[in-house]
Parts: structure tokens; C-alpha cells; sequence
């Protein structure tokens, strides 16, 4: 039998407009722009899978069917890939629908995270489950969502990562009032967490971070709560009635994240990418010296 603490299911919740990317959105899903040669949300598929989750639920909307699409078989290349002996690239796009179950619902109506979260509902029955926002990607091979998962077998509660930023960028997160570190330890105690406070008003400089792992006692809580910041059912006023309940740790982490929502985090995830790539890497980062030298010359 396996143990109840097992985290297999993720979800990620893909429904937002990305209007910080348009006019590239228009047509095309924010989570579909390729960092290389990968669409963003295939990163975070593949990051789940390194933790070892199996199932994923991706929440989409209207105009997002291109996500479905990505994730399930291509016979026709599939069949002329085949037909010139390229196995390897077959092989290669059908890990990319193989390597988990992979399952999507429709948010009908933009109604804000806590809500999109909230149609997992039943797809996620009764275990904990990881929630990964797709704008965030992490190059770690896992590492944060394996580490989160341990803390949640460890202690039964629910965890959420947590990354240090100056107070002038708070407002753009959730942000953790917490007791304080103990030395040694990624994880610390949250107290309170608040949703996009001004800085003057922060509880503390550790912001929430697109990772998350939850008892499903979330749920209770998300029926609960009415819309917060912006008109939204947030996630963070849900996970504010969660720890007073049940208690919460933050897991404190500071490499490897990419806000790829952001145009800025983008190119910085694409050239670093770029640089530690098998094929691309070695020319790429002779091109970038070059450049930089004839550009600070
Ligand atoms: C969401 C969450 C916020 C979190 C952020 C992380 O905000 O509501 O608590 O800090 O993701 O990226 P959004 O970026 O969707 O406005």
C-alpha cells in the first residue's frame, strides 16, 4: 500500500491572459512561448515529473486548446518523422504526452488563482498535491519541489516556497510573515500571509514563490473565502485560513527560479538556458563573450 502522504498529482493552473507578452499572446498561450526549444509549460511538466509526480491536472480556458494539442500524440509527424528513420525525434515527442497522465479542465471565466485552483477540487480527491504556476520555471531538476514534498511527508503541513526579495518588489507577491530561521534549515514557521501588501505594509521580505505543495484541506478553505485583491478569489486569503487551522512551513530557496511572465526574466532564462545547452552552449557563450567585448569596447 502506499503511503498516504504520497504526492503523485500536480496542478497547474494555466488560465491567465498574459497581457505583459502581448502582442505575442494574441493567439498564442503565454505557457506556449518556447525557452529554446521547449514551450514554457513543458518545462514545469518535466519539473514535476523530476520530483515524482505522475498526474497533472492543467487548468486552461477558452482559446488555450493549442496546450491540449502539445501534450497529446502527433500521428501525422509522428508518421513522416518515422518514415525518414527518425526515431529519436518520434521518440522525443511522444515522452513529451507519455511522461505523466497527463489531464486538463477549463476555468470558464477568469475568476482569479484561488478559483482556478479550486476546480481541482475533484480530480485531486483526497491526497496532497502540488500546485506549480507555469510563469515561474525552475532549472533545478526538481530539487525545490522534491525538498517541499519531504517537508510535507515530514511534518503533515502544507508547504509553500518562499524567496527573499527587496521590500520595493513585494507588492507584486504573496508575502510571509514567519517566525524566525533556524540556522541550517530551508524551512521556517509562516504566521500570516497577505496578498500583494504595499511595502510599507509587508510583514516581512520573503515573497511567495509559483510553488506549493497542500493538504487537500485547501479546498475547504477556498469555498470559503470571498474575492480579495483585484475582485480575485486569491490563493494566498485561502492559505491565510489553512495555516491558522492547520499550520504551514515556507520553504526558503534563491537559485534556479525564472519569472518568465516577466520580459526581462525571459531573456535571462533563455540565455543562461542557452549557455548550459549540450549542442548550443559552447558557441552560444563564445558569441555572448564576443559581443559583450565589442559592445564594451
Ligand atoms: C501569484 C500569487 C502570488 C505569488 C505569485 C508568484 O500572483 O497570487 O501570491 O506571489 O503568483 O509568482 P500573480 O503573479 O499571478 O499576480
Amino acid at each position: 500500500m502506499s503511503s498516504p502522504l504520497q504526492v503523485r498529482k500536480a496542478v497547474i493552473p494555466a488560465a491567465g491572459l498574459g497581457t505583459r507578452f502581448l502582442p505575442a499572446t494574441k493567439s498564442v498561450p503565454k505557457e506556449m512561448l518556447p525557452v529554446i526549444d521547449r514551450p514554457a509549460i513543458q518545462i514545469v511538466v518535466e519539473e514535476a515529473v523530476a520530483a515524482g509526480i505522475d498526474d497533472i491536472l492543467i487548468i486552461t480556458s477558452p482559446y488555450k486548446k493549442v496546450l491540449e494539442d502539445h501534450f497529446d500524440r502527433a500521428f501525422e509527424l509522428e508518421a513522416r518523422l518515422a518514415a525518414k528513420g527518425k526515431t529519436a525525434e518520434v521518440d522525443a515527442l511522444r515522452a513529451i504526452g507519455e511522461q505523466a497522465q497527463i489531464h486538463f479542465v477549463r476555468q470558464g471565466e477568469p475568476m482569479g488563482l484561488g478559483h482556478a485552483v479550486s476546480m481541482a477540487r475533484r480530480h485531486v480527491g483526497d491526497d496532497p498535491f502540488a500546485v506549480m504556476l507555469p510563469d515561474d520555471i525552475m532549472v533545478d531538476g526538481g530539487v525545490l519541489l522534491r525538498g517541499m514534498i519531504a517537508s510535507l511527508q515530514d511534518t503533515g503541513a502544507s508547504v509553500v516556497a518562499l524567496k527573499e526579495f527587496p521590500f520595493s518588489e513585494i507588492s507584486a507577491y504573496g508575502c510571509a510573515a514567519h517566525e524566525p530561521a533556524t540556522a541550517g534549515s530551508p524551512l521556517v514557521k509562516i504566521t500570516g500571509l497577505v496578498e500583494k501588501p504595499k511595502a510599507e505594509q509587508a510583514p516581512s521580505n520573503l515573497a511567495v514563490m509559483g510553488r506549493y505543495v497542500f493538504t487537500p484541506a485547501i479546498f475547504e478553505h477556498l469555498a470559503q473565502i470571498r474575492p480579495g485583491v483585484g475582485g480575485e478569489i486569491q490563493l494566498t486569503d485561502a492559505m491565510d485560513r489553512l495555516l491558522r487551522a492547520d499550520g504551514m512551513s515556507g520553504f526558503v530557496f534563491s537559485e534556479g527560479r525564472y519569472d518568465i511572465g516577466q520580459k526581462q526574466d525571459f531573456l535571462r532564462a533563455t540565455v543562461e538556458l542557452a549557455m548550459e545547452h549540450p549542442e548550443l552552449g559552447a558557441d552560444f557563450t563564445q558569441f555572448l563573450t564576443d559581443l559583450a567585448k565589442q559592445r564594451l569596447s
